[in-house]
């Protein structure tokens, strides 16, 4: 067997046995295989498709490239959350603590941002001290000590996944159903969950464009799900704009503390109920979805979330001197409002538009070994669908480098599109898929 045969089989749209998977994979984590030769096999991928039995073989392999973590001596049903991408996206940083508040145990591996959208690790390490690269131990630790850790992709854990996500990147083969279904799931295997529920986001800021495939790619995940004995149910919900208010790390985390102290948007706390009432039940802690959705509003409103919150920054090395007051973090050198140019509702606000801007300040990377910077973004006054007065303030440029402001001001005035007509506003939960 050689890599060029396998790259010329799935060239050819012919499918891959389960030996030839696990042989580029194992090949490609150990470095025997090179980049070029994987990228034409991902793009033949990417154009050919998998088939189910396919997509099976290529998670099981990419889970079994590294370490797969053993949580059975916590003695818990470990629930797992992950979501496929977005703008504005700080669900983790709030729904995460919440639940485990209520009880349910987070053992949760968080990505970093890569291209227009965000990563949870990126955020929780703009709180100083923060520690995302814990041991495995220390990981355990916390999770048996305070029933919750969060960590990035420090250990290793699906390294192939790693590897090939970072190469899909480089050459355009992100959106792609048995690669994506694969890279999540791979990931979930590797970390020990027992049950994942997954947030599929769709529209202009999510990597699925539309409900047809973004249902496709759940029922390949509750697929592979089902096989690996692993109960999954995928939630879509709608990225046409940004979730929340804010975009940039540093903000993302302020906007959360918040929402842990009960100020949420609606649209995050749309999201925040509806993820966590299906943890919840997946951690046996009640059977109906809104009894679940009663316990977390609870806790949401009496500061249980946001004391788990404050013990898990502890616990990780962070200062909470930061969250108990959000006024210590460093801001940007520079805070600009941003002034509607006429009067109308609000119709739309490009979240991939967003994304990459807020990237272009600084807050994201464009190539991995890029360094971000924490401060950057945009606070949003408005929301699609809401009226505003011809120069009522939309929002707050953050910026630490005063060239960037006057052609940040002009791009945002270009997204935010405003018109006479009250536009319809988007459901945030589109589809529940069990
Ligand atoms: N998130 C992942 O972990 N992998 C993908 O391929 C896309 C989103």
């Amino acid at each position: 067997m050689t890599i060029l045969d396998i790259i010329a089989k799935k060239r050819d749209g012919k499918s891959l046995t389960k030996e030839e998977i696990e042989f580029f994979i194992n090949g490609y984590t150990k470095g025997e295989i090179a980049d070029y030769q994987v990228a034409a096999l991902i793009m033949a991928i990417y154009i050919k498709g998998m088939t189910d039995e396919e997509i099976v073989n290529l998670t099981l392999a990419m889970a079994n490239s590294g370490e797969v973590l053993d949580l059975k001596e916590l003695n818990k049903v470990i629930v797992d959350k992950h979501s496929t991408g977005g703008v504005g996206d700080k669900v983790s940083l709030i729904l995460l603590p919440l639940v485990a508040s209520c009880g349910v145990t987070v053992a949760k591996m968080s990505g970093r941002g890569l291209g227009f959208t965000g990563g949870t690790a990126d955020k929780l390490e703009s709180i100083p001290g923060y520690r995302t690269n814990l041991e495995v131990k220390e990981f355990i630790n916390n999770v048996k000590n305070i029933g919750i850790s969060m960590i990035s992709q420090s250990l290793n854990l699906a390294p192939a996944d790693k590897k090939i996500y970072e190469l899909r990147d480089a050459i355009s083969c992100v959106e792609s159903i048995p690669l994506i279904a694969s890279s999540i799931m791979s990931k979930k295997i590797a970390s020990g969950a027992d049950k994942i529920v997954i947030d599929v986001t769709v529209g202009k800021g999510a990597f699925m464009k539309d409900e047809k495939s973004a249902k496709m790619l759940a029922d390949e995940m509750i697929k592979i799900g089902s096989l690996a004995g692993k109960e999954t149910v995928c939630i879509l919900t709608n990225m046409d704009e940004p979730l929340g208010y804010s975009v940039g790390n540093l903000l993302e985390v302020k906007e959360a503390v918040k929402a842990l102290q009960g100020h949420i948007a609606e649209d995050v706390k749309d999201v925040v109920l509806e993820l966590g009432a299906y943890m919840l039940m997946f951690a046996g802690i009640t059977k109906n979805v809104e009894e679940a959705k009663d316990i977390l509003e609870m806790n949401l409103v009496n500061g249980k979330g946001y004391e788990k919150f404050i013990e898990l920054v502890k616990a990780q090395g962070g200062d909470t001197s930061y969250i108990s007051d959000l006024d210590n973090f460093e801001t940007s050198k520079y805070i600009e409002p941003i002034y509607s140019e006429e009067e109308g509702y609000i119709c739309e606000m490009d979240a991939k538009k967003i994304g990459n801007l807020v990237c272009s300040l600084g807050a994201g990377r464009i190539e991995k070994e890029d360094k971000i910077d924490k401060t950057v973004g945009i606070i949003f006054e408005k929301k699609v669908g809401d009226f505003v007065d011809k120069s009522e303030v939309l929002g707050y440029l953050h910026v630490n480098k005063s060239e960037q402001l006057e052609t940040a001001k002009e791009s945002l005035n270009e997204i935010i599109k405003i018109r006479k007509e009250k536009p319809e506003v988007k459901k945030t939960i589109i589809n529940i898929i069990k």
